[in-house]
């Protein structure tokens, strides 16, 4: 038997429709990540059911657990961290992941440690580039939170701004709905935008001062052009509708990202200690850095000025993996958290 890793730690997520169990090393290495999409078992009601998608977790997890190890090639004695996400997301969801992490700790004789999914999130960029260190500036894009946060060192983050109505993820998934694409409406306007021509349909791109966000008057401006074209909407109208509405939603996105690169803010956490340097790193994560028009344009916003990571779809979205990476440096950084679930935990 080889060496075995230092430092693996083994992650729970529930906080939403995705169960997942990952075994990471040194908060860096992803040696495992098995996750299973509830997205058939929601399919049918148009959106993510609690209660159902809180039972299909707690049947879910002990196999995935299994498939977890055994993927990893680790023994429950080698793990030497629990982790689990605590929030925000479903109540009865994390209480189902934590549930099952207390009774690991117990079981296995390990520290279990509460995660914020949100720093999970940020922490997807540091699997995806092992030398990434902050401080950074952080867009995390999902299905409840668009926010703007800057990462001065480990475990500690400041938000810079944030939306006041809709998440981008929730506006995807609300136009989606309009548009009469299904459950998940993200990607499924994400592809149909790929057939479409914005400029056919042009719809306002939402612009607030300072770096906050507002996505709900571009929805509404989508539900009244709905109504306007009446029967006119064809499937070519709502292919252009979509790419008109996902670039506004791209465009409001970056334009904040860009408006924070020139900001004061970026000199707050000198890249250099004492050197009055900036922030030369920016992580965009979550569920919507997965959408195709974001990530092209994020590349072309954020140019030469700092050093762009946008995780890999399957990091994007919500995953295991992130929470151990975040448990990894978090516990490093302030000790061992405690695993109390907030659905609505913030940053
Ligand atoms: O991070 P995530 O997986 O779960 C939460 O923590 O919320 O994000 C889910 C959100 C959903 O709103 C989903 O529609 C959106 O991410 N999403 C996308 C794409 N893939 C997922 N939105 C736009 N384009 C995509 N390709
Ligand atoms: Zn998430």
């Amino acid at each position: 038997m080889g060496a075995r890793p230092l430092g693996l730690t083994l992650a729970i997520e529930t906080s939403c429709d995705e169960t997942s169990v990952a075994v990471v090393a040194d908060g860096r290495r992803v040696l495992a990540n098995v996750v299973h999409s509830q997205v058939d078992l929601h399919a049918e009601f148009g959106g993510v059911v609690p209660e159902l998608a809180a039972r299909d977790h707690l049947e879910r997890l002990p196999h995935l657990l299994d498939l977890a190890l055994e993927g990893a090639g680790v023994q429950p004695a080698d793990v030497k961290l629990l982790a689990v996400t605590r929030g925000p997301g479903l109540a009865g969801c994390l209480l189902v992941g934590v549930g099952v992490a207390e009774g690991l700790s117990a079981a296995w004789a390990r520290p279990v440690t509460g995660v914020n999914h949100l720093w999970g999130h940020i922490y997807a960029a540091m699997l995806t580039r092992p030398d990434l260190e902050p401080p950074l500036l952080g867009l995390v894009v999902s299905g409840a939170h668009s926010d703007l946060v800057l990462m001065p060192e480990h475990g500690r983050f400041e938000v810079i701004g944030r939306t006041r109505d809709d998440a981008a993820g929730e506006a995807f998934d609300k136009a989606a709905r309009m548009l009469g694409l299904g459950y998940p409406g993200g990607p499924a306007l994400d592809r149909l935008a790929r057939t479409g021509h914005a400029e056919r349909q042009p719809l306002p791109r939402p612009s607030l001062p300072g770096l906050e966000y507002s996505f709900s008057g571009l929805k509404t401006a989508l539900l009244y052009r709905l109504r306007d074209l009446g029967e006119a909407v064809g499937p070519d109208a709502r292919a252009d509708l979509a790419a008109a509405f996902e670039q506004s939603v791209v465009e409001s996105l970056l334009e904040k990202v860009d408006a924070a690169l020139s900001s004061p803010f970026m000199g707050r956490y000198p890249a250099k200690p004492g050197g009055g340097g900036e922030i030369h790193e920016v992580v965009i994560c979550g569920g919507v850095a997965a959408n195709t028009l974001l990530r092209r344009r994020a590349a072309e916003v954020v140019g030469g000025r700092a050093r762009l990571t946008m995780p890999p779809l399957d990091l994007c979205t919500d995953n295991a993996a992130m929470v151990a990476a975040a448990a990894h440096f978090a516990v490093a950084a302030n000790g061992v958290e405690p695993t109390t679930v907030d659905p609505s935990l913030g940053w």
